[in-house]
């Protein structure tokens, strides 16, 4: 099998299973005119995100790294009424690219982003409004920072979602010392060794590549 394979297999799985929807088709459109990099989850994992939210009836959600909010409308779609998504972009640009998507995607009234650097916004998170489910998919230097806020800030049984664990394999090369990959391996090693996870990873492939996912509990 090929990249190519991969690719259409996933197109054939997205068709199939995940189907076409205006507004997340229109959140990439502005995000592609706004000449941001194509890196928001696959359809298929975006749908993932979604189902995560609902068989864990979460309530609140945290997103780290908005992007232009692919992701946030997906999970913000899953919330019950009364849910609540806190996404958190670095970006001034792309916050506000992602509050138009978000809006125009009518989840706007459930979907709250906070602009600025997580690593300065997560201290400033009220920790008695506990989270259900965290994605972490920001820069990936920060994830050790990203999960431990994500065990203060989630009950135990909080589901934990960690994006791109894998980086086209590079991160089982353990001569690779690039500085993200080396954060993805740190964040790998802390959801072994932190004993308020348990967790495992999945490899992906398709339209977005060879990467990954972490999905750990908090215990
Ligand atoms: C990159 C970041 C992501 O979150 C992703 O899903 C793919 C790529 C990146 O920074 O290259
Ligand atoms: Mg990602």
């Amino acid at each position: 099998a090929t990249r190519d394979t991969w690719a259409a297999v996933d197109r054939y799985l997205a068709e199939t299973l995940v189907g076409h929807d205006p507004a997340l088709e229109a959140a990439l459109a502005a995000q592609e005119r706004a000449e941001l990099r194509p890196i928001e989850v696959a359809p298929v994992a975006g749908k993932l995100l979604h189902l995560l939210v609902r068989i864990s009836r979460a309530r609140r959600v945290l997103e780290i790294g908005t992007l232009a909010g692919y992701s946030a409308i997906w999970m913000a779609r899953a919330l019950p009424e009364g849910g609540r998504l806190i996404s958190i972009e670095a970006e001034p640009d792309n916050a506000a690219l992602a509050r138009r998507n978000i809006d125009a995607a009518e989840v706007g009234d459930r979907v709250q982003i906070l602009e600025g650097r997580a690593a300065d916004v997560l201290p400033t998170l009220d920790a008695s409004e506990p989270f259900d489910l965290v994605f972490i998919d920001a820069d990936k230097e920060s994830n050790t920072v990203y999960l431990d806020w994500a065990a203060r800030l989630a009950p135990v049984g909080a589901v934990i979602v960690v994006d791109n664990v894998v980086r086209d394999g590079r991160v089982a090369d353990l001569g690779d010392e690039d500085a993200q990959i080396a954060g993805v391996r740190a964040g790998l090693e802390m959801l072994r060794d932190d004993p308020r996870f348990d967790a495992t990873a999945l490899q992906t492939v398709g339209v977005k590549g060879w990467d990954g996912l972490a999905i750990a509990v908090r215990v």
